[in-house]
């Protein structure tokens, strides 16, 4: 039985996902004797022709050192690279190109700022964070508390996997010194309340990290409105580059940070005497830098910028409904995190059956998902498994794409559990 009849109420929108399609190469090939059915996007999301070509051209044409070469490569690969910053910039909202640090990912960024906000914390501060976190924004945390004396303190969420206010409001106290939260759960797929939360912070004095890697494949963060002090995000998300990633900090408090890492280019001056840092953002970027990837990440923010976002969102939220549609279609299916406001994520468990099964008889039909505990184990804990299933959709998924994975689900469901 492939009982795929529940109504298809999904909106027809304007967004030509065949068009944007063709666009990803990777997409159309086939996987297991099958056409890849790509649902592992919160892992990582595929590239554009438009990324490819930027890193290529940038390789081909304008390679060199940054900030060095007193050649023409050199200025090439300097005003490729310092567009690349003004791009994510704007992207962000930022108010200045000071405010952008490359990293190697959130993961970077994130322990980038729990070194630097290191010096302020004393023994019984708090930090707090949500139940939700990945561990990229636990253990950076937990490692500068232990060298301090503070406490990571955890804010609850309730079974449908949203954060409970109650919660958040009874754990700000006068030693809270820290607020670090996802901006959308990778593991739920929950998008939090980010503003209000920021403000409510805020007025307390209380210094705030988004991590955004989950929320920038779907939303443009305005960092301003938001108000947050921190913004990080990886670009292999972002339908860019692995090995890249940004990390939006206020000027103020990046230039109080001690930098995080010596060598090049951070430095102003060097002697066996003493050293003095360089200006904002070179303090926090020792070494020679990712150049080809800032080049990639900065041509993935200019593709999706040439998107509607809105017919973006509605088409993404269409192939998000679906699946919910069909839940019912899969004996024993069951969706771990039913927020109100969810990205398109879809964690899942089906009775009889380990997560871990369930990806590798998906593979075997094409079809790519994430199982385990998606590196955010105290949220696996607070549901009481060790895992989930998680399909995670791009704006390129396609309605038939959902409906093929509920297809293998049915199958899979009906022989093996
Ligand atoms: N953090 C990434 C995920 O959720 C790897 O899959």
């Amino acid at each position: 039985m492939t009982d795929l009849s529940v109504a298809n109420t999904a909106k027809k929108t304007a967004f030509d996902v065949d068009a944007i399609r063709r666009d990803f190469p990777i997409l159309s090939q086939q996987v297991n004797g099958k056409p890849l059915v790509y649902l592992d996007n919160g892992a990582s999301a595929q590239k554009p022709v438009a990324v490819l070509d930027a890193m290529d051209r940038y390789y081909r044409e304008m390679h060199s050192n940054v900030h060095r070469g007193a050649h023409t490569l050199g200025d090439r690969a300097t005003a490729a690279f310092e567009g690349a910053r003004e791009t994510v910039r704007s992207f962000l909202n930022a108010e200045s190109t000071r405010e952008i640090i490359w990293t190697r990912g959130t993961t970077e960024a994130i322990n980038v700022v729990a070194n630097g906000l290191a010096p302020r914390l004393k023994a019984g501060d708090e930090i707090l964070v949500s139940q939700m976190e990945h561990h990229a924004n636990i253990v950076p945390w937990q490692m500068v508390a232990e060298r301090t004396g503070a406490k990571v303190v955890p804010i609850q969420i309730t079974p449908e996997g949203e954060l409970d206010l109650d919660s958040f409001n009874s754990l700000l106290n006068e030693r809270t010194r820290i607020f670090a939260i996802t901006h959308v759960s990778n593991a739920l797929g929950t998008v939090n309340p980010v503003a209000t939360l920021i403000k409510e912070a805020k007025a307390r004095g209380i210094i705030t990290l988004v991590d955004g890697a989950q929320a920038v494949p779907h939303y443009q963060p305005d960092v301003q409105a938001l108000g947050c002090d921190f913004y990080a995000f990886s670009a292999h998300k972002l339908f860019g580059p692995t090995g890249i990633g940004v990390l939006y900090g206020k000027a103020q408090l990046l230039e109080e940070m001690p930098p995080y890492q010596g060598g090049g280019e951070m430095i102003e001056r060097v002697s066996f005497e003493g050293t003095t840092w360089n200006t904002l953002p070179y303090k926090f970027e020792a070494g020679t830098p990712a150049v080809a990837e800032a080049v990639g990440l900065g041509a993935a923010i200019d593709y999706v910028g040439r998107l509607d976002r809105r017919a973006m969102e509605i088409a993404e939220k269409a192939l998000l409904d679906r699946a919910n549609q069909l839940v019912e279609t899969v004996p024993g299916m069951e969706i771990i995190g039913t927020a109100k406001h969810k990205a398109p994520v879809m964690s899942f468990k089906i009775a009889g059956l380990h997560p871990s099964d369930i990806g590798t008889l998906l593979d075997q039909q094409g079809i790519a998902i994430r199982t385990g505990h998606h590196c955010a184990m105290p949220l696996m804990a607070f549901y009481g498994v060790p895992g989930t299933a998680r399909a995670s959709f791009a704006f390129y998924n396609t309605l038939d794409e959902v409906e093929q994975l509920f297809t293998a689900l049915q199958k899979i469901q009906r022989l093996f559990a």
